[in-house]
């Protein structure tokens, strides 16, 4: 039924001697070397301002990695007019050109580029090699190749001419008149390449305010797209003031959409503004937002101990816990918890944190001092409440770099605050519920937060995988049975919640590119 002929990008292993390896070493070093002087491109043009910012290294937050500038609201005005100019001439590049540029950065990113990418991304993102390399190798890779894999296959559709003779329907992708905006958040670098180029592949174009504390992966996904093609203007890149760029964007009548990933309230701040904008638009704005979770793992009687602590290790503690998916709660059985705690407790004293240059570490420091004290204000609450209690983890220095030892707590209350608000950090809290309880132990799993991000269950009981199917419908918009709830991967498992989480418009699926689109249907009469 399907011709689907493509497949992701393989993951490297760098072994010891392995040639990636020596060239990731390489590119660490001089990476580390300078900080690099990141300009803001308008298009083409490269401009400076008095607002100079700096992002550091997690691990080392005395080392500079790179410095450059917030654009100022005329900027970011300027940004605007010239995105709007060069839409037009952009949507009009034939698909075909597209399509070549994205294969060839696509195979820039896999080779040239690869071990560039990863090097930014673990010294100013905190990650570790193979994080890294699932993320702004392989999952940034896809993004950009199974997109345009997708627009391929779309554009195949014809639509039905009842009377060839007289008459021919079409249907073309145009991109959005205006303006797309483009926010995008610290934890995957390929997030940010994908809500900046994915519009762009649809013939958009867009201002990109990349993370600060991603600026220099950004900033290298938009050179290798430079390099392969994409003309100037498309893609403007404006680091920026997040209100001072909130406010400017919702206030064009130019805006077409906008591309976020971050915070519910900033997400809604953005929305409300649209909503007062309303009457200026020259089209309504699409917005596309992914706005984090509270994922769960839950866990029934007839779950397997080892998949259930090894996959609960790897979601709450890979990456400390940043990213989105990350499991931030769980649910496990009176019956199984001596032997889950046993195993949880023996996994986590072998987890080396440290330096991410160390190919040994396995999760590195918290972004920065805001995520430091987010994250360290959870584990004082766990110390302070008689309801709660550390079973493991708990200290914390900000001293060299930001790190947060992986952390266990048992809690009494199921509906604590440590069990209902985002942490994003490498805090995990257990309920154990009675046996007999399991139906209102899962009813808490989605009436205790606002969000509906990721969620796991664990066992081998058939009734009860199919009764949680219908019980967690709602509760995650990527839902996995046996498996952690991290590593969607790019065109296997798009990605997205429902709720406050986002308006899960599922990127890396074949229906994300058509947010970005807004196609003209022809009738030729002949
Ligand atoms: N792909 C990531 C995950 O599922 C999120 O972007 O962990």
């Amino acid at each position: 039924l399907k011709d689907f002929s493509i497949s992701n990008e393989p993951i490297l292993a760098y072994r010891k001697g392995s040639q990636e390896r020596a060239a990731l070493k390489e590119a660490l070093k001089t990476t580390a070397a300078t900080c690099t002087e990141v300009p803001i491109v308008i298009g083409g043009k490269e401009y400076k301002t008095d607002k100079v910012v700096y992002q550091v290294m997690p691990h080392d937050h005395a080392h500079k990695l790179a410095a450059f500038y917030y654009a100022d609201k005329k900027l970011l005005e300027l940004a605007i007019k010239t995105a709007v100019e060069t839409q037009t001439k952009w949507d009009r590049v034939p698909l075909a050109d597209r399509l070549a540029i994205w294969e060839r950065a696509a195979d820039l990113m896999a080779g040239k580029y690869r071990q560039e990418l990863n090097a930014a991304t673990m010294l100013g993102q905190a990650k570790t090699v193979i994080q890294a390399e699932i993320d702004a190798a392989a999952e940034l890779i896809d993004f950009i190749r199974i997109h345009a894999y997708f627009l391929k296959e779309c554009v195949k559709y014809e639509p039905i001419s009842e009377n060839l003779k007289v008459t021919k329907n079409s249907l073309r992708y145009r991109g959005i008149d205006g303006f797309i905006a483009a926010v995008s958040p610290f934890n995957f670098t390929a997030i940010g390449g994908n809500l900046a180029y994915t519009p762009a592949l649809m013939g958009n174009a867009v201002l990109w305010k990349p993370s600060d504390t991603a600026l220099l992966s950004n900033w290298r996904i938009f050179n290798i797209m430079r390099e392969a093609g994409v003309p100037d203007g498309v893609v403007n890149f404006v680091p920026a003031d997040g209100p001072v760029f909130g406010d400017t964007i919702t206030a064009s009548p130019h805006l077409s959409g906008i591309n976020f990933t971050g915070s519910v309230p900033t997400f809604q701040r953005l929305w409300k503004q649209v909503g007062d904008n309303l009457p200026k638009y020259i089209n309504f704005p699409r917005l596309i937002g992914e706005c984090g979770g509270k994922n769960f793992h839950f866990v029934h009687e007839s779950a397997d101990i080892e998949t259930v602590v090894t996959s609960t290790i790897r979601s709450a503690f890979e990456y400390s816990g940043q990213k989105c998916s990350a499991c931030s709660r769980m649910y496990v059985p009176e019956s199984l918890w001596p032997q889950i705690k046993e195993g949880l407790l023996r996994e986590i004293k072998q987890l080396k944190i440290g330096d991410v240059q160390d190919m040994a570490t396995f999760t590195s420091a918290v972004i920065d001092d805001k995520a430091f004290k987010r994250i360290t204000g959870y584990i004082e609450h766990a110390k302070k409440s008689s309801n709660l209690e550390i079973l493991a983890g708990g200290n914390y220095s900000d001293s060299k770099g930001y790190f947060i030892d992986p952390t266990i707590v048992q809690t009494k209350d199921p509906k604590d605050r440590i069990m209902t608000e985002e942490i994003f950090g490498p805090v995990i809290t257990i309920y154990v519920y009675k046996n007999s309880d399991l139906m209102e132990a899962m009813k808490l799993v989605h009436t205790t937060t606002q969000f509906a991000l990721t969620g796991a269950v664990f066992g081998q009981d058939e009734s009860f995988i199919n009764c949680a199917l219908e019980e967690f419908k709602m509760a995650a918009g990527n839902f996995y049975i046996n498996d952690k709830s991290t590593g969607s991967v790019v065109g296997q498992q798009p990605f997205g919640g429902g709720r406050m989480s986002g308006t899960n418009d599922k990127a890396g699926g074949p229906h994300y590119i058509l947010r970005w689109t807004s196609p003209q249907s022809i009738k030729e009469t002949f």
